[in-house]
């Protein structure tokens, strides 16, 4: 087993090797700005990374194998909602280029990795996006360089699955630099090697309280050397860089955050649907635990799980757990408890048109909001798609609204096939169903134009009205 210390221990038993040439040089170009920076995967992750590096000067180069991705953004256009086209632009008038052409990896001083991490149909981890990537830079690879990896993943992913890749498939007989000396120590030595780390990427989609640049990065290498250079090339970004002993550690540190998350999602989860039995409102028994100045962070119920972390992230940990002959409960109950959400909405909304002596079966209801939390463009496991889907299943006449999307085609799990409805003659809805509560909704008048509301995140609060049911 890989011997782990601390980075700077590890630093200082080093004796100078073909890695420390590896890092002068490397530091010294995105010192000057002269490091080209390589972004692989230019989605909600990658593009915005790509436009932080040349904003700060870097010539940045976005590769991606969705051509309609790499036409837009040759054309100056985006297809991030938050992301405008005048920020494209001027990142092209920088030097940013996206292609889909890999051979140009050999030029790239640093390649960071930030493709999907999607569960598969049996819900175990999809490494495919990370593997093709690994396969498709490892011919143009070149000593010296520094790849990272960002998608979140297992701890053990990128050193017992990327850079075995990177070793075997590369042209030239390059090796990753490990912790002990090399054995090519002479002055060619960092056209032998290359450095590996793992950085999670930690952004919070919609949260404008924190500016991107004050989240620090986590970063674990392979070596000192790697732990380095990452953290030389993040510290042009970022305003605080966090080294830990190896890419395992920042793995897991990823996962610890995502996992505490879903599990404390999953506690306030149960709490409400406990609250709703006892007629209690869990939303003002959250508000008053919050004024507690220690040792409560508050969490809030919802109508499932969304996005491509929470739901997805700590199944990765729980697989891999396995191997070591170990059960992660807490995340196998978050998962149970989160999952039936969408089926505990469900029969709220068949029990408040119960009320008005109707049934789910022929209603006609109209969701609201299909973004998996407010006011952002991503659709990915969001509740309101299985919400859907059973609602139609139980019969009911199903449309929805949503700014964001005019339209939902077809995804990895759903083929709804459904256009946006008009936010207007709400009336004539049997159930108007809150399940993503953007800031643009008037849920005052929301409310007086409806027959019936069914609300799943709190969105009506303040708002007196017998229609209001809370789920
Ligand atoms: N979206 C978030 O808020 C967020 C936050 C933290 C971590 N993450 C993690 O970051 C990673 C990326 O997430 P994302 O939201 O940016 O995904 P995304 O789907 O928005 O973007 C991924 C991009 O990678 C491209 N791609 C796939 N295979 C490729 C290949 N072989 N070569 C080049 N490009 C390829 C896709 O075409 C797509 O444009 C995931 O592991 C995710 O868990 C995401």
């Amino acid at each position: 087993m890989r011997e782990r210390f601390p980075v700077e221990a590890r630093r200082f038993m080093t004796p100078s090797t073909a890695a420390d040439t590896i890092l002068d040089q490397l530091k010294h170009k995105i010192q000057l700005r002269q490091a080209r920076v390589g972004v692989i995967g230019l989605g909600y992750v990658g593009l915005p990374l790509a436009l932080l590096y040349s904003e700060q000067k870097f010539q940045v180069t976005g590769f991606d194998i969705d051509a309609r991705k790499v036409d837009t953004l040759a054309q100056g256009g985006s297809y991030i909602y938050r992301i405008t086209a005048e920020e494209i632009q001027s990142a092209k008038a920088q030097g940013f280029s996206a292609t889909s052409d890999y051979s140009q990896i050999s030029g790239m001083d640093a390649i960071i990795i930030c493709v999907p991490t999607p569960l598969n149909e049996y819900h175990e981890p999809d490494l495919s996006y990370i593997t093709g990537t690994t396969h498709s830079i490892a011919p143009h690879l070149r000593g010296g360089q520094l790849v990272i990896l960002e998608s979140t993943t297992y701890p053990g992913t990128t050193e017992e699955v990327m850079v075995p890749i990177l070793e075997r498939e590369n042209r030239v007989g390059l090796k990753a630099a490990r912790g002990e000396a090399s054995s090519d120590n002479q002055k060619d030595g960092n056209q032998k090697e290359f450095l590996v780390a793992f950085s999670p990427e930690r952004e919070d989609p919609g949260n404008t309280t924190v500016a991107r640049r004050d989240i620090p990065k986590v970063v674990g290498g392979l070596n000192a050397q790697a732990s380095e250079a990452a953290c030389a090339l993040y510290g042009a970004i970022f305003n605080r860089t966090v080294p830990v002993s190896s890419p395992a550690a920042a793995e897991m540190t990823k996962l610890l955050e995502n996992i505490y998350r879903c599990v404390n999602i999953a506690l306030v989860n149960e709490l409400k649907m406990l609250c709703l039995r006892m007629g209690i409102d869990i939303w003002e028994v959250i508000a008053a635990a919050s004024t507690k100045p220690f040792g409560f962070h508050p969490f809030y119920p919802g109508p499932g799980l969304g996005g491509h972390c929470i739901p997805v992230d700590p199944f990765y940990l729980s697989w891999k757990a396995k191997e070591w002959d170990f059960r992660t409960r807490f995340i196998e109950l978050a998962g149970e408890i989160n999952t039936n959400m969408p089926y505990h909405v469900l029969a709220s909304v068949g029990s408040a048109l119960n009320r008005h002596k109707k049934s789910v079966n022929g209603a006609r209801v109209l969701v609201l909001g299909v973004a998996y939390k407010k006011d952002i463009d991503d659709l990915r496991e969001s509740p309101s798609l299985t919400i859907i889907e059973l609602l139609q299943k139980d019969g009911a006449e199903v449309s929805y609204h949503d700014p964001y999307f005019p339209f939902i085609g077809r995804g990895r799990k759903y083929d709804l096939q459904m256009k946006c409805a008009e936010l207007k003659d709400l009336g004539k809805y049997d159930c108007v169903l809150i399940v993503t509560d953007h800031s643009d909704y008037d849920f005052a008048h929301i409310v007086q134009e409806s027959q019936l509301v069914v609300d799943t995140r709190n969105a009506t609060r303040g708002i007196s009205s017998g229609k209001i049911v809370h789920c």
